[in-house]
């Protein structure tokens, strides 16, 4: 019988040393588009809560732009990666399936290549929706589940027993945070380099 796949938390904490260095232009270009798409949308940041902010690469844009930024993961050594870029910023060690924040905390909830490690990505993003106040939005970058390349990545990943959820399709990212309660739900596909087809789902709270 073929061993079961590692945890994300197993694969991260054994990733997390050397995370930045080999995963730079990959996160540089996923932050950039999120924020993008997000500084496109509001006009303050405000408090803005970065859903498996890993290593913190985003956050600390995020906090250089003057967000008011807070970090969650799962992962005890992502976590401690961002504890050394960021000394400030709040960090928070828990799962996107169950944020451990009240309603309407944040002015915005963000979230970069994240959400495909879950079962239930849309259950996540019901979380993200829901400690967003009326107004604020949210903004989700992920693996494009429909593009062809990101298709041979996921086959290539499961065949090598690695950890992985549901990769969503763009569109049904854009219905997912539409399912959430979220309006004016937009869709973006893009790509980075050869392999990865992206997409950046945003949506914004009524009210
Ligand atoms: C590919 S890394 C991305 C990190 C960061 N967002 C970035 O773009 O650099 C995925 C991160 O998601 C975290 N993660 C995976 N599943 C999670 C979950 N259910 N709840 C919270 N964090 C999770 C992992 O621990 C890891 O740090």
């Amino acid at each position: 019988m073929a061993a079961p796949p590692e945890s994300p938390d197993a694969e991260y904490a054994a990733l997390a040393e050397n995370y930045d260095r080999d995963w730079a232009e990959y996160n540089r270009a996923t932050a950039d588009r999120t924020l993008r798409v997000l500084r496109n949308r509001t006009s303050q940041p405000g408090r803005t809560l970065d859903v498996g902010c890993g290593t913190g690469v985003m956050l600390q844009d995020l906090a250089e732009h003057g967000a008011n930024a807070v970090g969650l993961d799962r992962s005890a050594e992502m976590l401690a990666a961002a504890r050394n870029r960021l000394r400030r910023t709040p960090l928070v060690r828990s799962d996107a399936a169950a944020l451990p924040f009240p309603d309407e905390t944040f002015d915005a909830a963000v979230t970069n290549s994240a959400l495909h490690y879950a079962d239930d990505p849309a259950a996540c993003v019901r979380e993200l929706a829901r400690v967003v106040r009326p107004g604020g939005v949210v903004v989700w970058t992920d693996w494009d589940g429909g593009a062809l390349t990101t298709r041979g990545v996921l086959l290539w990943l499961r065949i090598t027993r690695r950890p992985l959820g549901r990769t969503l399709t763009a569109s049904a990212m854009a219905e997912a945070l539409g399912d959430a309660g979220l309006n004016d739900v937009r869709v973006e596909r893009w790509r980075h380099g050869l392999l990865w087809g992206l997409a950046t789902a945003s949506g914004r709270k009524p009210g």
